[in-house]
């Protein structure tokens, strides 16, 4: 997909740089890397810094890489991230640049997002003086829910005011950017359930604990906590994904184990899920006289957009494409997202990169046939570009009233 860059689609973007970005692109499509296996794609990165003489600290945290493109001394510093990782997917695009490593592939636009970063990377190089330091973000791991945390451990953003990440989504035309107030990602958490009853011969029920009752009784319990014990006007879903017991057809089954995923948009609901959960599980056990385990593992937070960062990211859209291509979320996205682990420390806005051409079947992202519109590897370079500059404009003008305010 992609083909010759509309400059309608954005006010003025350099087009041998946008063929410099797309070749990128199709590179790192051709060689995928699994989380924290982005050896390759960490060195192209640093390559391309290179290149433009950016700074940058690689190993950050493994695979990671934090560059800094230097404002005035002692200025704030806004942070832009991406991430680089490839999903074990086997690839049937069918594309001239599709997965050349069996089993891997870039089936979440993380390619597109890495290119992005460095093509606001090349725009900002440009420029004769920037208002902030501007640091880049080349995280691993965003598939597996690890990296951010990681990245946040070794330091990646001590000193930063401010946040700015994004993701390439199908659901919007090529051109737009969706910027939206509040929960654009939902917490997700894993939960697994371990039933020990007592296992035994099919014609003798009375004499066991049939496990594969106990859990189906479960299963069909926990679809009450959404539709009954949670405000409908919070988005929230309780699914499980695997249930396994029993070994044959005439064997009561002893054991049975259940895993799902718990997600929210909202804190109080995340945490009144699961107690619901680990309620009804333990309730339905001592009921039929089964013993019960449960375990619910954190994953991602919630990522929410704030006022002050979100209103930001508008401004710095509305510099780069037409104010009627500023779309939101109309829907609550469902999907969980690393970069609130970011916000939960730096106040941040997590836009969405439209890809949408009319006539063109989008495939989801983590499908064995997702692309992407390359046009919008320009659209999020000079968006993130531009995101930094009216960031770091802002917090120079919050700097010099503080310090006016404290001179008074
Ligand atoms: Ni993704």
């Amino acid at each position: 997909m992609g083909g010759p860059l509309n400059l309608e689609l954005l006010h003025d973007f350099d087009p041998t740089l946008f063929e410099r970005l797309v070749a990128f692109r199709r590179d790192l499509h051709e060689h995928p890397e699994l989380s924290w296996d982005e050896h390759r794609t960490a060195d192209r990165v640093c390559e391309y810094l290179s290149d433009l003489g950016i700074g940058y600290q690689r190993d950050v945290a493994g695979t990671g890489i934090v560059a800094e493109i230097p404002g005035p001394a002692g200025s704030p510093v806004v942070a832009l991230r991406a991430d680089m990782d490839a999903l074990p997917i086997i690839e049937e695009t069918g594309l001239p640049y599709k997965s050349g490593k069996n089993g891997v592939m870039h089936a979440c636009g993380h390619d597109g997002h890495t290119s992005m970063l460095l093509g606001a990377a090349s725009l900002l190089v440009q420029e004769a003086s920037l208002p902030a330091t501007v640091r880049l973000i080349f995280q691993p791991a965003e598939e597996t829910g690890e990296g951010a945390k990681a990245m946040i451990s070794a330091g990646a953003i001590d000193g930063v005011s401010i946040i700015f990440g994004g993701h390439v989504d199908r659901h919007f035309t090529v051109g737009s950017i969706a910027v939206t107030d509040g929960p654009v990602n939902a917490s997700s958490d894993r939960f697994s359930i371990h039933i020990t009853g007592k296992g035994g011969h099919a014609a003798r029920p009375h004499e066991t604990v049939d496990a594969v009752v106990v859990g189906s009784l479960m299963v069909m319990s926990l679809q009450t906590i959404v539709s009954r014990e949670v405000n409908p006007a919070h988005p929230s879903v309780v699914t499980i994904g695997r249930f396994d017991a029993g070994t044959a057809s005439n064997v009561i089954a002893g054991q049975a184990e259940l895993e799902g995923s718990i997600r929210a948009q909202d804190q109080d609901v995340r945490l009144s899920l699961h107690r619901s959960v680990k309620r009804m599980a333990e309730s339905i056990a001592q009921l039929h006289g089964a013993a019960v385990e449960v375990d619910i593992t954190m994953g991602t937070p919630v990522v929410k957009n704030l006022p002050m960062p979100t209103s930001i990211a508008r401004q710095a859209a509305e510099t780069v494409i037409a104010q009627d291509q500023i779309v939101q979320l109309e829907i609550a996205n469902m999907g969980g997202e690393d970069f609130g682990y970011y916000m939960e420390r730096v106040p941040g806005c997590y836009v969405r990169f439209g890809t949408a051409v009319d006539g063109v079947e989008q495939f989801p992202a983590h499908s064995s046939r997702f692309d992407f519109d390359e046009r919008a590897i320009a659209v999020g370079a000079a968006y993130f570009a531009a995101a930094a500059k009216t960031a770091g404009e802002d917090l120079r003008i919050r700097n010099v009233h503080d310090s006016e305010s404290a001179t008074c």
